[in-house]
C-alpha cells in the first residue's frame, strides 16, 4: 500500500461550548496517496465541507473547532505548523476549490489578475505568474482563455467560474487538490468534464485529488476510491469498483439505487426509505441511519457500529453483513 500523502486521522469537529462541545464531525479518518483520486459522497449536512475546511484550518472559529484528531501532510502535523508554513501549505501544497466559488473571487478584479496574485503570494515573479496564468487558463478547457483572463467574475457563467477556480487551484502545482462541489448544483455533465480534466492533468503531476460531491454518479468511473459520509461519520470506504458492485452499507445501497440507469426505476429511493438525515449534534445511541434503514434490528438502536472490514477492501459501519440483508 502506498503511504498516505494527506492523512486525516480520527478528526472530531464540534461547536465549542463553555463546557464541552456539540460534535458535528465524529471521528472521521480519510487518507489519500499520491496520484490517488478519492470521491467523498454524502447528503447535505453530513460534514463533508467541515472536514475539508479543517485540513487547512479554515473552520469558522469560533464557534467551530477541531476537538480531537490529527491531520498529517506527508507526516507533518498541520495543527502544529506556524503561520508562515500554513500560508505556504494553503493554496500552495494543498489547493482547495470552495463550495461557493463566488465568495472566493474578488468581484472587482479580473480573474487572470487574481490567479497571478495567488502565484505571486507563493513566490512567483510577475513574469512567471503571468505566463503560468495563461497556461492554466488554457489547460482547463475554456474556449477563449484570453478573454476569460481579462473578465470580471460576473461576466462568466457558473461552469466557466468553476473552471477558473480549478485553474487557480492548479496554478501552484499543488500536491493535493480538494474540490468541494459548488452549491449552485452545476450540471452533472460539467462536473464530470471538470473531473475528467483534472484526471488528465493529474496523470502528469501525481497530485492527489479529493472530490466532494452529493452525486455518486459523478464520480462513478472517475475516482479510484470512495468514502461515504453520513451524520458526521464515514459509513463506508471502498474501491469504486467494489462500492458499485457490492455496497456493504445500506445507505450506500440506497444511494446507488437512487442513481439513474442502475436498474432502479427512479431517483427517489432515499425518499422511499423515508426521513431525512439526523442532526449530528442530537443523536441518541445506536446507528444514526436506523430510522431510514430497512434492515434495522434491535442491536442497531443500542450501539453505533465502527467501521467493520467486509473484505475486498470494503469497510462499513453497519452491524449486518450484506449477506444478511
Ligand atoms: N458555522 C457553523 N456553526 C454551526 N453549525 C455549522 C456551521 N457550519 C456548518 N454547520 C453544520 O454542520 C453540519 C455539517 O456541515 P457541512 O457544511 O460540513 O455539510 P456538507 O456535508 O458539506 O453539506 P453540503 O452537501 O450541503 O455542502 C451541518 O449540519 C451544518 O448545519
Ligand atoms: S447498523 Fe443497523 S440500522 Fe445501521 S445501517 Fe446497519 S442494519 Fe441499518
Ligand atoms: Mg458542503
Amino acid at each position: 500500500m502506498t503511504a498516505a500523502l494527506l492523512d486525516i486521522r480520527d478528526v472530531h469537529i464540534g461547536i465549542i461550548r463553555r463546557h464541552g462541545s456539540d460534535e458535528i464531525v465524529r471521528g472521521v479518518s480519510i487518507s489519500v496517496a499520491p496520484g490517488e483520486k478519492l470521491g467523498i459522497v454524502g447528503e447535505s449536512g453530513s460534514g463533508k465541507t467541515l472536514t475539508m475546511l479543517s485540513v487547512l484550518r479554515l473552520l469558522a472559529s469560533p464557534p467551530l473547532g477541531v476537538v480531537k484528531g490529527e491531520i498529517l501532510l506527508d507526516g507533518e502535523d498541520l495543527a502544529r505548523v506556524d503561520a508562515k508554513r500554513l500560508r505556504a501549505v494553503r493554496g500552495g501544497e494543498i489547493a482547495m476549490v470552495y463550495q461557493d466559488p463566488m465568495s472566493s473571487l474578488n468581484p472587482l478584479m479580473h480573474v487572470g489578475k487574481q490567479i497571478e496574485e495567488t502565484l505571486k503570494a507563493h513566490g512567483s515573479s510577475p513574469l512567471v505568474a503571468s505566463d503560468r496564468t495563461r497556461e492554466v487558463l488554457g489547460q482547463v478547457g475554456l474556449a477563449d482563455p484570453e478573454r476569460v483572463r481579462t473578465s470580471f467574475p460576473h461576466q462568466l457563467s457558473g461552469g466557466m467560474i468553476q473552471r477558473v477556480m480549478i485553474a487557480m487551484a492548479l496554478a501552484t502545482s499543488p500536491r493535493v487538490l480538494i474540490a468541494d462541489e459548488p452549491t449552485t448544483a452545476l450540471d452533472v455533465t460539467i462536473q464530470r468534464q471538470i473531473l475528467e480534466l483534472v484526471t488528465s492533468l493529474q496523470a502528469e503531476t501525481g497530485m492527489a485529488v479529493l472530490w466532494v460531491t452529493h452525486d455518486l454518479g459523478v464520480v462513478a468511473s472517475l475516482v479510484d476510491n470512495v468514502v461515504v459520509m453520513y451524520a458526521g461519520r464515514v459509513v463506508e470506504k471502498a474501491t469504486t469498483t467494489q462500492l458499485f458492485a457490492r455496497p456493504t452499507h445500506p445507505y450506500t445501497k440506497a444511494l446507488l439505487q437512487s442513481l439513474p440507469g442502475t436498474g432502479s426505476s427512479h431517483r427517489s429511493a432515499l425518499h422511499q426509505i423515508g426521513g431525512t438525515p439526523p442532526d449530528p449534534t442530537r443523536l441518541g445511541p445506536g446507528c444514526p441511519f436506523r430510522v431510514r434503514c430497512p434492515y434495522a434490528e434491535e442491536k442497531c438502536a443500542q450501539a453505533e457500529p465502527e467501521l467493520i472490514d467486509r473484505g475486498e477492501g470494503s469497510f462499513a459501519a453497519c452491524w449486518k453483513d450484506p449477506s444478511q440483508w
